[in-house]
């Protein structure tokens, strides 16, 4: 898929921009604070129609202004092109155009175009705590299954509700048959508990590779990556969901006096976790940035190989600040890496000093500045 056409009115720093990006990598490059990431933000919210980085839709509009404009031109090789349009206004519900077409639910218009992301935030899978790597998992398996989507939303609903009794039966403030009540929960906690975690385990498994051969690519074969599941209790001896879910019940029977006590729910997957390993040390604890920050970028990859295997082209490849803190070395592969991928990328970056020439000759390279983006060399 191909964006041949960006225009941007009265989003974050750009008054008005008009873009018409290269076919395979385009590089946009400026000082600090001048729109780089704010124009790569503005292709994600076209394909997903959400930021990541803003908490409010209201931060995305101009300031000073109070209705922004996001249209994108895409060329599709497996389905018809899309001219996808977002109005975001300070008083009014966000509004999409597909074609023409008039969208306000968000939902019919998310897949028209799809872009796999790389920014800061994105360290946090592999250097923050637990919640970010579940999020992630529950984030990308959401986008291909709707079986875990609706598993994942009535799994959240019933914890909430057996969290609640628990607290209560700790507090002493539940009613005589309290205790009994959060039996009733037990089967819809392990039923929807165990759809998550076969989802995820198949999901790491998969991406589990095809991160590992990134990785190994991109460290010039020096570092060797290893992910695996690490569930609240161990699964890998089981082998389908109906199983899964009859040893959470089990498990859960075992924690009956400790969830009581602490009031708290403590079987599940709101306590799963995902391992990465480099050269078998943890790198959460034990890896150095650029290591960090190739496993961010490899697990990045991989999610872009996943979606191209399910949509049957490659998505738009957004890598907002990739290169910093890799080494030469780890750069030149990565390049590599982009080329081959095949997905039309837009990478921001403060230099391109350190680019391998034949790179640049073959890309279309823009400098940003306050708001501005100009085509290089003029
Ligand atoms: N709603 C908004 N209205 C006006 N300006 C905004 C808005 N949101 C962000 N900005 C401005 O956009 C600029 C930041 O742009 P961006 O994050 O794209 O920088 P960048 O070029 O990626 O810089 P860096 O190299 O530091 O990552 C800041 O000057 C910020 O004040
Ligand atoms: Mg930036």
């Amino acid at each position: 898929m191909q964006v041949v056409s960006l225009d941007l009115t009265n989003f974050r720093n750009y008054q008005t921009l008009h873009l018409d990006p290269g076919p395979g990598l385009n590089v946009f490059v400026g000082e600090n604070a001048q729109g780089k990431s704010n124009l790569l933000e503005s292709l994600y919210i076209l394909a997903t129609t959400k930021s990541t980085r803003a908490s409010r839709d209201a931060e995305l509009i101009r300031q000073g202004t109070g209705l922004c404009r996001l249209q994108a031109q895409v060329n599709r090789t497996t389905d018809l092109d899309v001219k996808m349009e977002l109005a975001i206004s300070l008083v009014e519900k966000k509004q999409a155009r597909v074609n023409g077409v008039k969208h306000t639910r968000m939902s019919e218009v998310i897949g028209k175009v799809n872009a796999v992301l790389f920014d800061l935030g994105d360290l946090e899978i592999v250097r923050g705590e637990p919640s970010n790597r579940r999020r992630f998992l529950d984030l990308e398996i959401s986008q291909t299954s709707p079986r875990y989507v609706h598993a994942l939303a009535a799994y959240r609903k019933t914890l909430e509700q057996r969290n609640h009794l628990l607290r209560d039966i700790r507090d002493r403030r539940a009613g005589p048959h309290g205790g009994e009540t959060v039996g009733v929960w037990d089967v819809q906690l392990a039923t929807h508990g165990a759809a998550l975690m076969d989802g995820r385990r198949a999901f790491i498994d998969r991406l589990g590779q095809l991160a590992s051969e990134t990785h190994k690519a991109i460290s010039d074969c020096r570092d060797e990556l290893v992910i695996t599941y690490q569930p609240s209790f161990a699964i890998d001896a089981i082998g389908d969901v109906e199983e899964i879910k009859r040893e959470f019940l089990t498990r859960i029977d075992q924690v009956h006096h400790e969830e009581r006590a602490r009031g708290t729910t403590l079987i599940g997957p709101q306590r799963d976790d995902v391992q990465m390993l480099v050269n078998g040390a943890d790198s959460r604890l034990f890896g150095s940035q650029g290591q960090q920050r190739t496993i961010a970028v490899a697990l990045k990859f991989a999610e872009r190989q996943l979606i191209e295997e399910l949509i049957g082209e490659p998505p738009l490849l957004l890598l907002d600040d990739v290169l910093s803190d890799l080494d030469d070395l780890r750069r030149g592969h990565l390049f590599e890496f982009i080329g081959k991928a095949g997905s039309q990328t837009f990478l921001s970056c403060v230099s391109v000093r350190s680019f391998p020439p034949d790179i640049l000759e073959r890309a279309s390279v823009w400098r940003v500045s306050k708001g501005l983006v100009t085509r290089q060399p003029e």
